[in-house]
């Protein structure tokens, strides 16, 4: 029977004396209609066994208007009422104002409600609609990080419908924060006959639902959208035996045949004992000057190069802070020179960054540091852009194996690694600061392991945060009319 639970901060979880699996569960919000007097309210019930949320918001269209408001209080900041059970859950209304949410965005409110208040059912309940009829021998899952920040992931589907024609060991998941982000009919729409591979959208907006995975670094940080969507992507690889994991941020483009690479390298990185296996992305640290001698064409590529040579290695961006933030150990200058390699050298800069700096500061490098540089690498990767969008797959994938050091820190915007090397860098007993990055390259130190690259792959990240939002924006939205401008008539209906 129903037993009120009082007042709770929204998110807080429920603990629950049992492990419950739901035959059976309901969960109701209080709502309003445009036909309704906006006292009125009415529950909006979901049998979660009847039906998706999907499906429920499909049949409730039929009402008319634009969607539904809701009496509850939206914000983080928001309390609560709710009277739970084991087989239901109540939300119950918060006097003032409601608030409005459209069709296409409530099945994203369900799914988040669920999985801030019962963790425990929200990833079988976000799995399902996925697996009707389905024997997967999925390998691989590919994991898309959505913020409300980068568009450029929309065009990700172009290169999922291309790749799944030849190679179906994967799935996708969609790991989201924001309900505007949560779009199943904008996946339905653009994966088209490849939509078998899309493995789910989960809901990654809450406290943590994975605290287990680390508890100390979920109490720390319950609300850390970035790491709720890490521990999420470990379980779900977990859950659903993926033996590896492609992350991929929503700033980064990869054209088919780099995804094609890139999801099929898994066994030969496990062979070259690789920590983690990388693309080569125009501005990637550290993966930048293989990028450029392997696609770009040779004037570029000495231009590009002496860009980096040129640099002060005394690196600030507007605010002139951002050496500031790295002196090198002991010194109390508030900004100091790196001896820049010229002929620029990258294995001799990474040496000299890690014999003085802390490990956190080796991914100091010009094309991230120094905005002439990292737009010049930007314009020149675009301008190979469209050759590299079309062309073939390939048969044979190859990896460059780092297996000295001579990169001593990767950043991990976008990379493939073991699932249960993943684990063990969440797990780790130094995870982690603001992110898991640099736990990830001390944990490749520990194991005297590999990093790769797959010399088959091209990918573009328009720019680093390090000049601000604008700077970063305007990369992207030129990344985004090259990609417009090679394949309009697809491109358009991508509402980019
Ligand atoms: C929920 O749906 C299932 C399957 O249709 C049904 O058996 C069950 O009675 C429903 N629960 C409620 C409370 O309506
Ligand atoms: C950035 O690079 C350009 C070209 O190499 C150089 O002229 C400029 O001084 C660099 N700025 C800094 C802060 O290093
Ligand atoms: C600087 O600090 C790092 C980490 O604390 C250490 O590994 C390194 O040896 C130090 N370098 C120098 C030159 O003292
Ligand atoms: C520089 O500082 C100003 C004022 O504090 C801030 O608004 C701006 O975002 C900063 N720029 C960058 C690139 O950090």
């Amino acid at each position: 029977m129903p037993q009120p639970c009082g007042l709770m901060r929204l998110g807080v979880f429920i603990l629950l004396t049992q492990s419950w699996r739901s035959s059976n569960f309901l969960l109701s919000l209080p709502v309003h209609s445009h036909k309704d007097d906006a006292r009125d309210f009415w529950r909006l019930t979901w049998n979660t066994t009847e039906t998706t949320a999907e499906r429920l918001v499909e049949k409730l269209q039929t009402i008319g208007g634009e969607g539904l408001h809701l009496h509850l209080d939206l914000t983080a900041e928001g309390f609560v009422t709710l009277t739970s059970g084991k087989d239901f859950l109540q939300l119950e209304e918060v006097p003032g104002d409601s608030t409005f949410v459209r069709w296409e965005d409530l099945a994203g409110h369900l799914h988040g409600n669920l999985a801030s208040y019962r963790p425990d059912l929200a990833l079988d309940l976000e799995l399902a609609p996925f697996l009707a009829g389905r024997t997967s021998t999925a390998e691989v899952g590919l994991f898309l990080l959505v913020s409300p920040t980068s568009k450029l992931w929309r065009f990700l589907p172009l290169s999922v419908r291309r790749v799944w024609t030849r190679l179906q060991n994967f799935r996708l998941h969609v790991m989201v924060h924001y309900p505007d982000d949560w779009q199943p009919s904008f996946w339905r729409r653009h994966l088209g006959s490849s939509y078998p591979a899309l493995g789910g959208i989960h809901w990654c907006g809450a406290v943590n639902r994975f605290p287990a995975l680390n508890p100390w670094l979920a109490e720390r940080r319950p609300w850390d959208t970035y790491f709720n969507k890490v521990f999420a992507m470990i379980a779900i690889a977990e859950h659903q035996r993926y033996r590896w994991i492609l992350s991929v941020d929503d700033d980064v483009i990869l054209p088919p045949f780099a995804l094609m690479s890139m999801l099929s390298i898994g066994q030969r990185a496990d062979e070259a004992n690789c920590f983690a296996a990388l693309p080569l992305t125009q501005n990637g640290i550290p993966a930048t000057e293989l990028f450029a001698t392997m696609w770009m064409q040779l004037e570029d590529r000495m231009r590009l190069f002496r860009c980096f040579s040129d640099c002060s290695g005394h690196f600030c961006n507007e605010n002139g802070s951002l050496m500031t933030l790295c002196r090198p150990n002991g010194s109390r200058q508030s900004t100091s020179f790196v001896e820049v390699p010229d002929p620029w050298n990258e294995m001799e800069w990474y040496r000299t960054l890690s014999e003085q700096f802390e490990m956190r500061w080796w991914k100091n490098h010009p094309v991230a540091m120094n905005q002439t540089c990292m737009l010049q690498a930007l314009e020149k990767g675009l301008k190979e852009l469209p050759l590299y969008w079309f062309a073939d797959f390939f048969d044979s994938q190859q990896l460059i194996v780092d297996d000295r050091f001579s990169y001593p820190y990767f950043a991990n915007n976008v990379f493939l690694i073991r699932t249960d090397k993943y684990r063990e860098v969440i797990q780790h007993s130094k995870c982690c600061f603001r992110t898991d990055e640099v736990t990830m390259n001390v944990l490749r130190h520990e194991q005297r392991s590999n990093l790769c690259f797959v010399r088959e792959s091209f990918g573009i990240h328009p720019a680093w945060g390090n000049f601000g939002q604008d700077i970063k924006h305007s990369a992207e939205e030129e990344t985004i009319s090259w990609l417009k401008r090679m394949a309009a008539p697809v491109f358009n209906t991508l509402g980019v």
